[in-house]
């Protein structure tokens, strides 16, 4: 079974990121000349995702005019004979097909905004990407995840290995090993645990194969870790009946979804282009901090 769709909850607030979201959603913010939304929907397209289901909410329009084409913008830059800039606008509407669900304000966790693309969903499992999280691997990660889920039956979770501050901030899984070294059986999972009582040094990154048996959990879900409706407590509660597996894809991930990370993440997509390498090595090896 091939994985044909997937939910991008783009409906948060973006806090981390105030006051330039204010205005804005966090998903618009460039990385090089791309907004970050797009990273996540280029994967998905690369992944055989045909259909993208956006959860937004309010002030998000922008996203959805993004992935639309954009007529009058398209015929000055065919005027002006700007073929190259011409493709780059036309790309990024050219991804699949595009569905918005709109999701009422305040958000109320990401279990939530999963639950909003139920109706959407009648195939048996699904995508989620969360689109903050900027992948970055040679073999797209949801197409890694895919030839993995080919071969076993059940959902699968992108896991990368994590430090102390990480148990704080991710959801990490209790794991069981398979007899491939980069695949383990999810035994337990857990919300943003803290070093204590971490299950292990293995966190979940932002992309998800998920049962769509998972829409009648996420309705009993109640409000979990930070007061939100954990998705991370719908598939524990899965793991009762249904195989989970977690896997250490091959790449890495840029976190897009905060400031910190945001610029770490410019900086190595700067590095890895070649029209910016040279010009961005240069200035960080120029750079004197004059404390
Ligand atoms: C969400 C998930 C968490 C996961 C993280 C990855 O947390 O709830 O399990 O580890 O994404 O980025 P959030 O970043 O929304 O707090």
């Amino acid at each position: 079974m091939k994985i044909k769709k997937a939910i991008f909850p783009v409906a948060g607030l973006g806090t981390r990121f105030l006051p330039a979201t204010k205005a804005q959603p966090k998903e618009m913010l460039p990385l090089l000349d791309k907004p970050i939304i797009q990273y996540g929907v280029e994967e998905a397209a690369e992944s055989g995702i045909e259909q993208m289901i956006f959860v937004t909410a309010q002030g998000k329009h922008s996203i959805e005019n993004h992935f639309d084409s954009a007529a009058e913008l398209e015929k000055i830059l065919e005027e002006k004979g700007k073929t190259e800039l011409l493709e780059k606008v036309r790309a990024s509407s050219n991804l699949g097909k595009f569905v918005y669900v709109r999701q009422k304000q305040p958000p109320m966790g990401l279990g939530h905004a999963v639950l909003m693309a139920e109706e959407l969903i009648p195939e048996d499992y699904f995508a989620v990407i969360l689109p903050d999280d900027v992948m970055n691997c040679e073999t797209p990660c949801l197409k890694q995840m895919n030839e993995v889920f080919e071969k076993v039956n059940g959902g699968i979770i992108a896991v990368e290995k994590t430090d102390e501050a990480g148990q704080e901030r991710y959801g990490i899984v209790k794991v069981e090993p398979t007899d491939n070294p980069k695949l383990h059986k999810i035994v337990d999972i857990v919300e943003k645990p803290g070093s204590q009582n971490a299950p292990s040094n293995l966190a979940v990154m932002g992309r998800y194969i998920l049962p769509k048996k998972i829409f009648e959990i996420l309705k009993k879900t109640e409000r979990g870790a930070g007061g939100e409706i954990q998705l991370t407590d719908a598939i524990k509660e899965l793991l009762k009946t249904e195989n989970f597996y977690a896997y250490e894809y091959s790449g890495e991930r840029l976190d897009a979804g905060e400031v910190a990370g945001y610029i770490k993440a410019q900086v190595k997509l700067a590095l890895q282009r070649e029209d910016t390498r040279g010009e961005i090595e240069e200035f960080i090896s120029s750079i004197k901090i004059e404390k």
